[in-house]
């Protein structure tokens, strides 16, 4: 498998299709930690958003052009001149800046959204384009649902896309429809057909729906696309896009097969697949693959028995490959900074010292309470002392009392705008005393609507991390909390979702982005 361009670009879209997941938003600081932590894993492009869907994604991925140097920075914009005006303003200020532009180009999105012609979509193409390229060197087209769309006319749609300036064409599998032998026809079809397309990037962008999103970004990279779209996690619209993980990893453990490698440092995956489930509060299923709690997890005794005597019986990787911990070293309330901070390294969290001390505060107190401090505790902490975000509500005090011979009661200390007000209530049982006491507090007039707690690691010292989603008014947002005590994991996960859900009413959409 050889083209011209042999080496694969890693295009993250965590921070756009990634963040259209139900649920998941994320405010500007958090989407620039994000983006920094993408480009030290080496990502070659982060799409930063849609400027023109809200001012919070404008103004975030304007924060990120200015703070990112070595990837690229993409803004995402209809095939509409206010769209790609937007983008460009959003990114224009970044070190590699990039616009994206899309139209639709199935027969089904042009008669039933669009409402026009293949011939009216061609002339649109050929103007936004355009449009884009007079304003930047990095233009990427793509044609939405180009998996359902006829064959000759999309090769006619990207030979006028590349006329018009496009560097990339990209072919999205919007609807997680195609398979990869289909994919791989439909690539190889346009390499014959695309007029000029030796001097454009193939990029893919799939989606999950039937569960085939990373099999045929894999399988169109062999057909001869060189950009993998893909997201943190695999998140991302309805069942998500390629996982970036995944694909990552199939081409460096599979290099004999397919012998191209995207530049990513493989050891920060781990580190940055925790901080995206945090900060969206989307949990990583345990059986996912590569960043998921079990998959490094040997169950069975024949397996286990293998692996004692050779690790690569049953193992096609190392968790270390991927940053999983990366140590089985155990600190404890007599382990001073400076191990931290060597462990805070090796887990793929490069901190300044500030932090550092931050992290060790917190580390001492929960030592005191826990004999044994693992990785998954260490990682606990970075992610609610440095990565949660200073916002409306702030959790101070609480108190619960329950038991067999009392009704469950919880009096509860919260900071709303840093003013600090104090109330009690009763429930069915301590969670449910603690959440509807703070749900008053708060104004909102919200229900949850899943709950999960989980030990981090074992013994009945652990941290306990709770996530849950709550719906007031149609919005739904999800929070996420830890520690050794569970009932205060319960209470910083709602703050951490009424925080959200107060970033969400504040974010009013400028224009519905409609087709
Ligand atoms: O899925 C899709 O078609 C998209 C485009 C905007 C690339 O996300
Ligand atoms: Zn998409």
């Amino acid at each position: 498998m050889s083209t011209s361009q042999d080496r694969i670009i890693i295009f993250d879209t965590t921070l756009r299709d990634g963040e259209q997941s139900p649920g998941a938003s994320m405010d500007v600081h958090e989407k620039v930690l994000v983006a920094k932590q993408l480009e030290m894993l080496g990502v070659d492009k982060i799409e930063a958003g849609f400027p023109i869907s809200s001012p919070g994604d404008f103004d975030a991925v304007q924060a990120i052009a200015g703070e990112i140097t070595k990837s690229s920075v993409v803004g995402l914009c209809r095939a509409k001149d206010e769209d790609i005006k937007a983008a460009w303003e959003a990114v224009k200020d970044a070190r590699k800046p990039c616009i994206h532009t899309f139209i639709a180009t199935s027969d089904i999105h042009l008669k039933y959204q669009l409402r026009m012609s293949r011939e009216e979509v061609l002339k649109a193409v050929e103007h936004s384009v355009g449009l884009c390229s007079s304003l930047c060197n990095d233009v990427e087209f793509s044609a939405m649902d180009a998996t359902r769309s006829d064959w000759d006319y999309l090769a006619d749609v990207y030979t006028v896309a590349i006329e018009a300036g496009a560097k990339t064409i990209n072919v999205p599998d919007t609807v997680g429809y195609t398979n990869p032998q289909e994919f791989y026809n439909l690539i190889t079809h346009l390499r014959n057909k695309v007029r000029g397309i030796e001097k454009a990037v193939i990029s893919v962008h799939c989606h999950n729906d039937l569960g085939m999103a990373v099999a045929n970004s894999v399988s169109a990279v062999m057909a001869g696309a060189r950009q993998i779209e893909c997201t943190i996690n695999g998140i991302g619209e309805r069942a998500g896009n390629t996982s970036l993980e995944e694909v990552v990893m199939i081409f460096n453990v599979r290099k004999d097969l397919y012998g191209v490698v995207p530049a990513i440092d493989t050891t920060l995956l781990y580190p940055t697949s925790r901080l995206v489930s945090h900060i969206t509060g989307i949990p990583v299923q345990p059986n996912k693959a590569v960043v998921g709690a079990n998959a490094f997890a040997h169950e069975s005794g024949i397996h286990q028995d293998g692996y004692l005597k050779e690790r690569s019986t049953y193992e096609i990787m190392t968790p270390e490959t991927v940053g999983f911990g990366m140590s089985r070293l155990v600190l404890g309330k007599h382990s001073g900074k400076h191990a931290l901070s060597k462990r805070l390294e090796a887990l793929g969290y490069h901190l300044d010292e500030k932090d550092v001390r931050k992290v060790f505060k917190r580390f001492k107190e929960i030592a005191d309470k826990k004999k044994e401090i693992f990785d998954e505790d260490i990682e606990a902490i970075v992610l609610e002392e440095i990565y949660r975000v200073p916002a409306k509500y702030e959790l101070k005090n609480i108190v619960v009392s329950s038991g067999t011979a009392v009704v469950p009661t919880a009096t509860v200390q919260l900071a709303v705008d840093n003013k600090v007000i104090q109330e009690a209530g009763f429930g069915n049982g301590p969670v449910d005393a603690l959440y509807k006491t703070i749900i008053r507090m708060s104004g909102f007039d919200a229900e949850l609507k899943s709950f999960s707690i989980k030990a981090i690691t074992g013994g009945t010292d652990a941290q306990g991390e709770v996530t849950i989603e709550l719906e007031d008014k149609g919005k739904t947002a999800v929070g996420q909390g830890s520690d050794p005590d569970i009932l205060v994991a319960c209470a910083k996960a709602l703050v951490n979702a009424m925080n959200r859900m107060e970033f969400l009413k504040g974010r009013k959409a400028m224009k519905t982005p409609s087709l």
